[in-house]
């Protein structure tokens, strides 16, 4: 059978819908009920599919899952309360004490605060470089780099990181693909071993709601379990049905975004007060032909002077 469009998976990837419903219900519950203590025993250690208690699993939050990873293209994902909540998570499912992590130094502010203030104070070293030279990148390895971060475009100045290239050195990558969204941008095809997401942007849809979530193979998202549910930054299930409703209509809008972007980019451009715009879907930003390459739209960032 031919393979599914993005939209349709948009609409249709993870269900469940006990009472036929085509949308998920909202599980708003925060514990479960059991007929037997052995039953939610076997649950508790991984022994029976279920749900014990919210911070560490729910319904509506495992269909957000299991959207996400498939529209990624990843084998797993896990959901948490906000971007920085999947970042942190993520980042130290990877690092501990004496690790060394490579960043790109163009990168969402509270990313960048936690590389450069609170992950020191924990032990780990973080390099903050220019990734989009390679050369920066290969001085900066050491034997103890355990991951190579990036956001690609950057906020705010619409620079790239070539992820293939990046994802050729030996340490994890992990690439932040909020401002692609993954209609516009996989990196996991492109190389990188996580993705990534604040959910409270494209993929929301709707200024309504927080959300972050990581996108991999399944072990590596075993692995974030752990820190879901010892850290606790859990997603609320009624944020994860408005995420799930925002998502169904996420290629519409990324169109249109884009669509809009580019018209103001190239009016930006003519303008006789601006000096400069930063647009990777203009054909004079120094890495159009690398956008071309690695993102199937420009997507709807824009900055000038
Ligand atoms: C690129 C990027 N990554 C991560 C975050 C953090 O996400 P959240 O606000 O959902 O914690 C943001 C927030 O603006 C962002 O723009």
């Amino acid at each position: 059978m031919k393979e599914k469009s993005f939209t349709t998976k948009a609409v249709h990837a993870g269900r469940y819908t006990p009472a036929r419903g085509v949308v998920p219900p909202i599980y708003q519950t925060a514990t479960y009920a059991f007929e037997t203590a052995r039953e939610m025993q076997d649950i508790f250690e991984g022994k029976s599919e279920g749900f014990v208690y919210s911070r560490v699993g729910n319904p509506t939050q495992k269909v957000f899952e299991e959207k996400m990873a498939v529209l990624e293209g990843g084998e797993s994902a896990k959901a948490f309360a906000s971007g920085m909540g999947a970042i942190n998570a993520a980042v130290l499912s990877i690092v501990k004490s004496g690790d060394h992590v490579i960043s790109d130094r163009t990168i969402y502010g509270s990313t960048y605060d936690l590389f450069t203030e609170i992950f020191p104070r924990l032990g780990i070293n973080v390099s903050m470089i220019d990734l989009s030279k390679t050369d920066e990148l290969e001085e900066n390895l050491q034997d103890n780099t355990k991951l190579i971060f990036c956001e690609t475009p950057t906020n705010p100045t619409m620079k790239l990181v070539d992820i293939k290239k990046i994802s050729q050195y030996h340490p994890t990558t992990m690439v932040d693909n909020t401002y692609m969204t993954p209609y516009l941008q996989n990196p996991l095809e492109l190389g990188s071993d996580v993705v990534v997401h604040s959910a409270t942007k494209y993929i929301c849809g709707h200024c309504d709601t927080l959300g972050g979530v990581i996108i991999s193979d399944a072990e590596f998202i075993e692995r974030t379990h752990q820190l879901l549910k010892d850290f606790g930054a859990a997603m609320s299930p009624f944020n994860a049905w408005l995420l799930l409703r925002g998502i169904k209509t996420l290629t519409l809008r990324m169109d249109r975004h884009t669509a809009n972007a580019e018209k103001v980019a190239e009016f930006l451009e003519e303008h006789p007060s601006i000096a400069k715009v930063y647009y990777p879907g203009l054909k004079d930003h120094p890495q159009h032909a690398l956008a071309k390459s690695q993102m199937r739209g420009f997507g709807g960032m824009i900055a000038f002077e």
